[in-house]
């Protein structure tokens, strides 16, 4: 099969230099932008690297020998990202997640995590503490994420059938080690074990009921993406998208389903039970999800703030610019600045694009200034 990939664009390093705010702003848990929204989830990027090579993320062409990863000098350091998310925390951050790349593969990532463990939300409670990872490490991992004080863990796993799943993330990795990590997390007592599957029409969707029986009644939630238009790289089309309302029919033919309410606001998958044979959610049979981002933008509930790798902030996974936070940090900015400048960036903030995405010209999209989804986090 002959796929379109575009060449990267490096565009980490420029973004604008951030000026601080005339008048400090003490946080008050209730920063809300321009559109209302608070700000409650911190995604932080913990590395730029992955062993993986998803074609709809990282294709091989793009990043091989060639490409160069950022320097360790240039990521934050753990000491950064704990006293950064300490402030995110008193302007109201309920969730923090590591992410990638693949954080795993950041040396002593559970030291950050043990640091992490140690903060609070302004209610005073541990933040909702967890990561995204593909799941090749977590058989080793999990034992030690968990005694750091990681809460729960989500696995991306795109397909069951080894030979789907070996092209999907195009280096030949066996399906059945990230089955083994998965149960690994379930041993250490990581709980609410969430698995992601990124489905493109014509290349993994026969993986999608294989997956949905695979996962119920384990404990397991299931979630479905839409493949989505990030980054600059991926050479995504509209008709790789699976929408999320034929993909539900689809399971519903072979297995019963009933909607679920939303667990908290800004949630970004929508929420399907099992059903019994009287047609009511069986809780023991568990729940799917599904995440329409192109079919049905959330963003006007979007409570997500990013930080990228070296310490950008990025307000939306389709920005084009970051503002720096290393430069604050490293700067000598003391805790009120950065909490100031953390308020006004937030305060400013207006983006949406999902929502616009089907007004936006053409041009908007592929090969131009977006980011990359491994350097911001997904
Ligand atoms: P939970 O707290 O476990 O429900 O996590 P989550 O759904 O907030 O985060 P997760 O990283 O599991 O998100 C799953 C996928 O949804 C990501 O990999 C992205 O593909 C997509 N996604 C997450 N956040 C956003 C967002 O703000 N905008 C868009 N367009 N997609 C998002
Ligand atoms: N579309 C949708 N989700 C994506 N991810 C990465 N690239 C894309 C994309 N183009 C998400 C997947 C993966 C996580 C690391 O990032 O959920 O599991
Ligand atoms: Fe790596 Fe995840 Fe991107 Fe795949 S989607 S290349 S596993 S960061
Ligand atoms: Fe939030 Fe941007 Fe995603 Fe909309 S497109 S949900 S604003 S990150």
């Amino acid at each position: 099969m002959s796929e379109r990939v575009i060449p990267l664009v490096d565009h980490r390093a420029v973004g604008p230099g951030l000026v601080l705010p005339n008048h400090p702003v003490a946080p008050t848990g209730q920063l809300t932008d321009t559109l209302g929204r608070p700000l409650r989830d911190l995604r932080i990027s913990v590395t730029d690297r992955c062993n993986f090579r998803c074609r709809y993320c990282m294709p091989k062409e793009v990043f091989d020998k060639e490409h160069a990863f950022l320097p360790h000098g240039a990521l934050l350091s753990f000491e950064e990202i704990t006293r950064l998310s300490r402030l995110f925390l008193a302007h109201g951050v309920r969730k923090i997640r590591l992410t990638g790349g693949e954080p795993l593969l950041r040396r002593h990532v559970e030291n950050l995590i043990a640091q992490l463990a140690e903060l609070r939300t302004v209610d005073g409670t541990t933040p909702d503490l967890t990561l995204t990872t593909n799941g090749s490490l977590l058989a080793r991992k999990a034992r030690a994420l968990k005694d750091a004080g990681l809460q729960r863990v989500t696995v991306s796993l795109d397909g069951l059938d080894d030979a789907v799943f070996r092209r999907m993330n195009d280096v030949d990795f066996p399906v059945a080690d990230v089955l083994a990590g998965i149960e690994a997390a379930h041993a250490a007592g990581l709980a609410h074990i969430k698995v992601n599957m990124v489905v493109k029409r014509g290349t993994n969707d026969h993986e999608i009921l294989p997956m949905a029986r695979h996962f119920r009644g384990t404990g397991t939630t299931l979630r479905f993406i839409e493949y989505m238009d990030v980054g600059a790289t991926n050479g995504w089309r509209m008709d790789e998208v699976l929408p999320s309302a034929e993909l539900i029919e689809r399971l519903r033919a072979e297995l019963p389903l009933v909607p679920l309410d939303p667990t908290a606001p800004g949630e970004t998958a929508e929420r399907w039970g099992y059903a019994d044979a009287s047609g009511r959610h069986d809780p023991a049979l568990g729940e799917v999800g599904v995440i329409s981002s192109v079919t049905q933008a959330f963003c006007g509930d979007c409570n997500r703030a990013r930080l990228s790798t070296e310490g950008r902030l990025f307000l939306c996974l389709f920005a084009t610019q970051g503002h720096d936070l290393r430069g604050l940090l490293r700067g000598g900015a003391s805790d009120g600045d950065i909490t100031s400048a953390l308020a006004h960036i937030w305060q400013g903030r207006g983006d949406r694009y999902s929502e616009l995405r089907a007004s936006l010209p053409a041009e908007a999209g592929q090969g131009t200034r977006r980011v990359e989804m491994s350097y911001i986090g997904g």
